[in-house]
């Protein structure tokens, strides 16, 4: 019987260099996606996957995101006064998704220094990660597909994709076989992150989700700097290796990199293009469009 999963870390420090000058004193974890920012997005994910508890590894300058989960009293009272119910239920549901635990990363040291922030709060249980910047549009929430996998293995699963030629070389990248009878899981053999396209053993990429054992702490705690002279979660994974197996998992969906400006705009299309309420009129906009 394998433990079950309630709690999600985000990280959620990073200055969002990728998006200035919008992320020069807004975090980029809160720019809209249509009208939702996109940490939520990621806390909706992690709920759906059955997570009851949410830890954001936060740093300087990012309070809006604490506010945005947190009540909104005046708000709310000033919308149930005008009768705005359905809006009255938006701003309400927000704070109501899960409990919600803040940790500061003091220093932008890496993705693995960012997750070892949450050591204290996530115990001795596995956990998820998602990284907020990417977002996967899936029938099946990502992060709950992933938990089916993690509940049929009791392994660590890492959440992957195949990406075109030399854009392997921006993603922490699988060395990894098949595993028989299962068509969307990959037995990891080893691990590197940000190869030169050339030096890459695959084409599999990590995603940014995840579940980890809670071993990979005490690996975290024994990292030195990796590439880009960070502490790579990748490096700690690669380290979990030497102790348990770990499983790429296929996942069914799409994702985008928010964080990145294309990326950013091709998802604001695609996510409103599906809005009931605005896509009809945007399709037509965007037919007009001169291009
Ligand atoms: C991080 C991870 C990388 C992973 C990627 C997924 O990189 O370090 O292994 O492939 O997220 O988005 P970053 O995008 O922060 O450079």
């Amino acid at each position: 019987m394998t433990q079950t999963i309630r709690k999600a870390v985000f990280p959620a420090a990073g200055m969002g260099t990728r998006f200035l000058p919008a992320t020069k004193a807004t975090p980029k974890e809160m720019l809209p996606l249509v009208d939702k920012p996109l940490i939520q997005y990621g806390v909706e994910e992690a709920v759906a996957a059955g997570c009851t508890e949410i830890i954001i590894v936060t740093g300087r300058g990012k309070g809006t995101m604490e506010d945005h989960f947190d009540r909104a009293p005046e708000l709310e009272a000033s919308l149930e006064k005008r009768g705005k119910t359905a809006l009255l239920e938006i701003a309400q549901s927000v704070s109501k998704l899960a409990k919600i635990t803040y940790v500061r990363q003091p220093e932008a040291l890496g993705l693995g220094h960012a997750v070892l922030m949450a050591k204290e709060l996530v115990g001795d249980e596995p956990f998820c990660v998602l990284l907020p910047d990417d977002i996967v549009d899936a029938t099946v929430p990502c992060m709950k597909q992933m938990v089916e996998a993690f509940n049929r293995t009791g392994s660590s699963i890492l959440g992957s994709e195949v990406v075109e030629g030399e854009a392997i070389s921006q993603y922490g990248c699988l060395d990894c076989a098949p595993v028989e009878g299962d068509e969307r899981l990959l037995k990891v053999r080893d691990m590197v992150e940000k190869p030169k396209a050339s030096e890459a053993p695959s084409q599999n990429a990590i995603i940014g989700r995840y579940i980890l054992t809670p071993r990979i702490f005490s690996l975290l705690e024994q990292l030195t700097p990796g590439a880009g002279g960070e502490l790579q979660l990748t490096d700690g994974i690669k380290a979990l290796l030497q102790y348990e197996s770990v499983y790429g998992f296929t996942y069914e969906g799409k994702r985008h990199d928010a964080g990145d400006k294309l990326g950013f705009l091709k998802a604001t299309v695609e996510f409103a293009l599906k809005r009931d309420d605005l896509g009809p009129k945007f399709r037509e906009w965007l037919k007009s469009f001169p291009l």
